[in-house]
């Protein structure tokens, strides 16, 4: 419906636009003049610890100065508190003691006719509500039984059956005065010229209602209860109530969580939804089995400023993911972003949670990350840029997915970010120029030793730390032991399944520094052995290694590699992948290595001199091993697609 301009004045001039963000805010008492309407606080659209936010009563606006978010009291509440229009309307009316206006007599005849629609799909999820609970819903109680589907979730997301039998509810309805015209309109019965009896549409199925953003039933989804019915899933189909890619399943109820939890997590199904749900993660949506459309993100976007997007890790689901990334830049803006998690191949949340509990579903929301991250790691691994003509077409893929982004501003950031990005991979190791730049270098050196952490140094690195937590882990994976300890595994076991390796890369297999004293002694030795027998195979290795003590420790990496996931350290990998892979851990090792003590030597120079340039210089370094970290995450499995070698893994 309509609203006339006129009206929503008068709600503009009967209630402030301080009163409204008043109760969202605290007003900066010493820069706000009440007297004038000049109100001041801190943003609640971006987060500042200096107030530059600023409502004006007279005008009846509000702009920050700071992220530039600007409006009135409408907008405030479709933004902050993510209701529709016609819900601010509503809300603000009230508020202003205005009765709604009646709707012209057109509108009027429509709304009627959609209201009745409400009704009778209220009625179907009741009807189908009860026969769930009915003898005839016997099997459906088993079938959700079996799922883990307790009756108290049934309850809460109004599962139903839909009977075996063509006119269940189409009679059902007939009794209460329904009309069939209205029944087809709903999409609840299957009709058309050729079909001369209208049969109910939903048979022999568990019922999913869906619910508009205000609760009311618009749409069932169902499920039918063996693998071999085809569809698996029939959904309503079309009607003035439901529109498939405007509608996000379990919306009206994540919207009131994501407000506390300050995201909102988009998943496949409805099962997905409802495992989340039981997880504790009850800020949820899906999509309705079409693909994620602009509108849907819209949403998402009403009701948290960063939305998580879940896909399945298997390479249906990094293309949706790919797509969820061309279809989001266009419509980035300050503060307004996307994160991705990718769940482990080919496990929805649903058998995520069955097989591994829900803790294993919240860490993998906990390790969302952000857009740039997955831009960045996409063009990675569809580009291999190993001549100029390719690394110039990386970098042109780059160009034109930033030129999409619609706000200058964004565009800009990333922009610089990534120009950085391509800088340090096509660079060439930072050692030397940043020791030149680093004037606190030496005393850095002789203050290492003296209580390095103390508090001063804390305070540093409080100021040094990226803001968010998912750089903080990834910052923390490059520099732990353990992704050490798995890549100085992987380089081991790739020499000693395939010694060939040491005719090219000897010398850099002897200059390695390993951080594990006993995986370094086994360095050690097969450089030893390497230097006294010319051609070695695999075999002559493994036996000298044992005679020298080192066979149950390669027991012990044997078994490792499964965990590690790195085909190319198998015995049967092909030369050119072992090739690769071996080269780009080494690269990977030093990098980290190498990173690593600068780190320290960057931190003890910030806590001796906590100078601007010494923290950019933290920052730098910092950066960097996110973008390692990065790198090793995409050699561990984003898109394996390329060329898993086939054959006997054992
Ligand atoms: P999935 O095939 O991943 O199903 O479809 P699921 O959610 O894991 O369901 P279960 O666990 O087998 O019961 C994901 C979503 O795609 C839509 C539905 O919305 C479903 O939730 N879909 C799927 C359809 O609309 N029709 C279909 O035939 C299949
Ligand atoms: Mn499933």
């Amino acid at each position: 419906m309509k609203f006339p301009p006129s009206f929503l004045d008068e709600i503009r001039s009967r209630v402030s636009v301080s009163s409204v963000i008043g109760r969202r805010v605290a007003w900066d008492r010493r820069k706000s003049v009440p007297a004038r309407g000049d109100y001041w606080a801190c943003c609640p659209f971006h987060n500042e610890k200096t107030p530059s936010f600023h409502a004006d009563d007279r005008k009846g606006r509000y702009y920050c100065f700071g992220c530039r978010q600007s409006g009135d009291i409408f907008t405030f509440l479709i933004e902050k508190e993510g209701l529709s229009f016609p819900e601010a309307v509503e809300r603000l009316a009230q508020e202003a003691g205005l009765p709604m206006p009646k709707p012209a007599p057109g509108d009027e005849e429509r709304e009627n006719r959609r209201s009745s629609l409400y009704d009778v799909m209220e009625m179907a999820a009741a009807f189908f509500e009860a026969e769930l609970q009915s003898a005839r819903g016997a099997r459906a109680r088993g079938y959700l039984a079996d799922r883990g589907i307790s009756p108290s979730i049934q309850q809460d997301f109004r599962l139903g059956y839909a009977p075996d039998d063509r006119q269940a509810l189409r009679s059902r309805l007939a009794e209460k005065n329904v009309k069939l015209e209205q029944m087809i309109e709903a999409g609840l019965l299957v009709s058309g010229e050729d079909i001369p009896v209208a049969y109910d549409r939903f048979r022999n199925r568990v019922m999913f209602p869906i619910r508009d953003a205000r609760g009311r039933v618009i749409a069932f989804g169902g499920r039918a209860l063996s693998d071999e019915v085809q569809p698996k899933y029939l959904n309503s189909p079309e009607t003035p109530l439901f529109h498939k890619g405007r509608v996000l399943y379990n919306f009206d109820r994540a919207r009131a969580h994501a407000q506390s939890a300050q995201t909102i997590i988009l998943v496949e199904g409805y099962m997905d939804v409802i495992a989340m749900v039981r997880a504790g993660l009850a800020h949820c949506v899906a999509p309705l089995g079409t693909a994620f459309t602009e509108e849907q993100l819209a949403i998402l976007w009403r009701a948290a400023p960063e939305p998580i997007l879940c896909f399945d890790g298997d390479s249906a689901g990094l293309k949706a993911l790919a797509r969820a990334i061309d279809l989001a830049l266009p419509m980035l803006k300050p503060g307004q972003s996307l994160r991705f998690a990718l769940l482990p191949e080919g496990l929805d949340p649903d058998d995520l949670v069955k097989s591994e509990g829900a803790a294993a579903l919240s860490a993998v929301v906990t390790a969302a990350e952000p857009l740039i991250e997955m831009l960045w790691r996409r063009e990675l691994q569809r580009n291999d840029r190993a001549t100029p003509e390719r690394r110039a077409q990386f970098e042109r893929e780059f160009e034109t997915s930033i030129g999409r982004i619609g706000d200058s501003k964004v565009r800009q950031y990333y922009s610089a970010e990534i120009a950085r990005r391509i800088r340090e991979l096509f660079g060439a190791a930072p050692p030397r120029r940043w020791k030149a730049r680093f004037p606190a270098f030496k005393p850095a050196v002789a203050a290492r030793d003296k209580g390095r952490r103390d508090g001063k140094l804390a305070r540093a690195w409080e100021l040094a730390q990226p803001a968010s937590l998912e750089l903080k882990a990834l910052a923390r994976k490059a520099q732990s032991k353990q992704s050490a300890k798995r890549r100085e595994t992987a380089i081991l076991l790739a020499i000693i399944n395939h010694p060939r390796l040491l005719d090219d890369f000897a010398e850099i297999f002897a200059e390695l520094e390993f951080s594990g004293p006993q995986l370094d002694s086994l360095r050690r030795e097969i450089i030893d052995i390497a230097a006294l027998e010319a051609s070695l195979d695999a075999a002559a290795l493994r036996n000298h290694l044992n005679r020298k003590g080192f066979g149950p420790l390669l027991e012990r990496l044997d078994g490792e590699f499964r965990r590690l996931g790195e085909w190319f350290v198998l015995p049967d990998a092909a030369a050119n992948d072992v090739r690769t892979g071996f080269r780009q851990m080494v690269a990977l090792h030093r990098k980290a290595v190498t990173l690593a003590k600068e780190l320290a030597l960057a931190e003890t120079a910030l806590a001796e001199h906590p100078t601007d340039e010494n923290l950019k210089v933290l920052n730098e370094i910092r950066e960097q091993m996110r973008s390692a970290a990065g790198e090793e995450a995409l050699i561990d499995g984003f898109g394996e697609e390329s060329g898993r070698p086939q054959g006997p893994v054992a």
